[in-house]
């Protein structure tokens, strides 16, 4: 080839990648894109041509490389050179006093300067340039060390491939999510039956820890960087170290402020309390540092926390709304559960739009009507409650609430059951019912169909293609296709999940037919002791109740279960299409092998000896339970080659992750 040919190339490339990355920084960081998205893409399309064109001219670090590197197996560990310390909190005002007092006392000054920043609620990372250029970013990880995630922060399209000076030097910075882009990303992952992120901070964490980048990529990850690790740098003060980290052209939250003193720290803190809802992002504090860095270096640090920073984090949070009215949600056993329905507000990340009232006894109690004003919170991290009333500011025009006296999906009468706070719709054909017995009986601890949740139960319900739980194997993909938001793949997907719970051992089955008061144990019981359907659904009351853990009540519900007319044509639906009906028998155990009973597994990614059928059946044997998806309820995640985000998911959680290797000792 002839040499200025190349030449010429490599200073269009080198252009083209300056170009690229400039409009990256306005889009990205500044907000303010200088071009359209389309003349982006050009800019793109023509440095990929050239660097296709011309191999030599291929650089790891040029913005075509953001996304596409191989799926890991594992993260690897990777060491901070210095540590990744977390902060101390202050919980008031008084706290806060006492921090700036022991500084004071340290330092021997009579007023400090601090450094205060929004506290943002999202996931501690490092990031490592060298000359100018972004190679490697890990997890906080225990402080010491971390994972690399390298992949994964190469997709951020806020962080620079390149600095606009050739620095070495270790950013460090919270990555998170927008309160939008969370939402958007639940609702698709509802329409899609996945599990639901609890708040932004978990989806920034889930979304890191992917192993295939293609999946970090499409998660809308931001980042503000905040402070520096290891340097080289002579700056005096946080103040200016944030400024000039601004002029890097890294993305630093604009939000901060120089404050003498304790007072002006707390107005800060005040000042912030309300405003930070307006954030796109979430934020659960301010980060108060001491301005000076020769002090903070004096100050120095106990073994978690710098003596020269601490957080103050703002109380769990309340929200005021109205309860625009009341209604009620029929459940799969009939159980009427009343909900208020709430002026739309912004709480712990999410808008809350309705809220659980449990039951007639819970209104009268809390007295709450329609047109309250009331307080609401999160109880755990994401159910919505409502905490009380706020009579005093009644008009006079709110309105008590009434359970209804007809069932709003069937509108038979509903009755409330002596020694019971619920009313019920007792129609046994009763649609709302009957949508939610789907639902129950696809979910992950019954049969286990992916995919099937409660807008799709209530499609195929509704458009009359299953009438019950059996009706589910009658399903072909031709039927499926063409359902509001079903393409091709999702209908062909939900098959294949629905023909693979055919294979479910038996207590699944049992769990997922929601009989009254039998739940995951008692099913386990049940399957164990009768081993079959068959021999269940002759059992009487007093061989049901000769398990220790099966009382009168359980029993004489399993009985009313299978006396029940429509038990038995549903039974023999689910005979003719070829569901297991058996439970695998619980090997004795032999000397030396381990018990594996009552516990869950997952398995990810395939494995050299079994497959996935094969590995699930031996656990079942031994006692144990296969679940598809990881949750806190997992032992084990049994990690194959190529595992996917069920490993990173088991990471989250803190679940065993144990190899092929480790595997093969449980059950040999
Ligand atoms: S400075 C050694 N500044 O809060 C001090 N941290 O427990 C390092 N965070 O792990 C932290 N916003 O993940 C600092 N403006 C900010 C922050 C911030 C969020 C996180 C960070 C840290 C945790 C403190």
């Amino acid at each position: 080839m002839d040499n200025s040919e190349l030449e010429k190339a490599r200073q269009k490339v080198l252009t083209l990648r300056r170009k690229i990355e400039e409009h990256n920084y306005n889009y990205h960081v500044l907000d303010r894109p200088l071009i359209d998205d389309h003349k982006f893409d050009q800019l793109m399309r023509e440095l990929q041509e050239l660097e296709d064109s011309y191999p030599e001219l291929q650089d790891p670090d040029s913005p075509t490389r953001r996304v596409g590197a191989e799926p890991l197996s594992a993260f690897e560990a990777l060491d901070h050179k210095v540590p990744m310390l977390g902060l101390d909190n202050a919980f008031n005002k008084e706290e806060l006093a006492d921090f700036d007092a022991r500084v004071r006392r340290l330092t021997g000054l009579d007023m400090v300067e601090y450094l205060c920043e929004l506290k943002i609620d999202g996931l501690a990372v490092s990031l490592q340039y060298e000359e100018g250029v972004f190679k490697r970013g890990a997890t906080r990880g225990d402080g010491y060390t971390g994972e690399d995630i390298t992949q994964n922060l190469r997709t951020v399209r806020q962080i620079p491939l390149q600095l606009n000076d050739p620095l070495t030097l270790e950013a460090r910075g919270e990555v998170y999510i927008n309160r939008s882009a969370f939402e958007q990303l639940n609702q698709k992952r509802e329409e899609q039956g996945l599990i639901l992120f609890a708040n932004p901070r978990n989806a920034a964490a889930g979304s890191l820890r992917q192993l295939d980048p293609r999946l970090a990529a499409a998660r809308p990850l931001r980042i503000f960087i905040y402070g520096l690790g290891e340097h080289y740098l002579n700056i005096t003060g946080q103040k200016e170290l944030l400024a000039y980290l601004e002029k890097l052209r890294l993305p630093v939250n604009s939000n901060y402020t120089v404050c003498c003193g304790p007072d002006e720290v707390w107005q800060y803190c005040l000042e912030w309390q309300e405003k930070r809802h307006n954030l796109p992002y979430e934020t659960d504090g301010i980060v108060v540092k001491v301005n000076r860095l020769d002090l903070q270096k004096s100050l120095a640090n106990t073994a978690r926390s710098p003596r020269w920073a601490i957080a103050y984090k703002y109380p769990p949070e309340e929200k005021t709304t109205r309860v625009l009215n009341i209604g009620v949600n029929v459940g799969r056993t009939g159980v009427i559960t009343p909900v208020a329905f709430l002026e739309p507000v912004s709480l712990g990340g999410t808008t809350v739009q309705r809220a659980s009232l449990h039951n007639e006894d819970l209104i009268a109690e809390k007295d709450i009507m329609i047109g309250d004003t009331v307080v609401i919170h999160k109880a755990g991290e994401i159910i919505p409650e409502v905490v009380r009333a706020e009579k005093d500011k009644r008009s006079g025009k709110e309105k008590k609430f009434q359970m209804p006296r007809n069932c709003p999906s069937c509108d038979s009468q509903t009755i409330r059951l002596s020694g019971e706070a619920a009313l019920r719709c007792i129609n046994p054909s009763c649609p709302a019912q009957l949508v939610e017995k789907l639902v129950h009986f696809a979910s992950r601890r019954a049969m286990d169909i992916e995919g099937l949740g409660p807008a799709i139960a209530g499609m195929l319900y509704f458009k009359e293609l299953v009438s019950d739980v059996g009706d589910l194997y009658f399903l072909g993909v031709e039927q499926l296709t063409g359902l509001d938001r079903m393409a091709e793949k999702s209908a062909s997907n939900l098959i294949s999940a629905i023909e693979h719970s055919k294979k479910n051992p038996l207590r699944r089955l049992i769990f997922g037919l929601g009989i009254s008061f039998v739940g995951e144990k008692a099913a386990r019981l049940l399957a164990k002791k009768f081993g079959s359907l068959d021999r269940l659904q002759n059992a009487g009351k007093e061989e049901l109740t000769e398990i220790a853990e099966i009382g009168p009540k359980i029993a004489e519900a399993v009985v009313s279960f299978f006396d029940t007319a429509e038990t038995r044509p549903l039974l023999d639906k689910l005979r003719r299409t070829g569901v297991n009906l058996n439970e695998p028998e619980v090997k004795t155990l032999q000397k030396g092998e381990i018990d594996l009973s009552g516990k869950v597994f997952v398995f990810s990614g395939s494995m050299d000896k079994y497959t996935r059928d094969q590995a699930a059946a031996l656990v079942e044997e031994r006692g144990a339970q296969v679940s598809s998806s990881v949750s806190k309820n997992t032992d084990y995640l049994v990690a194959g080659a190529e595992p996917g985000s069920k490993l990173t998911k088991a990471r989250e959680l803190g679940v065993e992750i144990i190899d092929q290797n480790r595997f093969n000792d449980l059950i040999s």
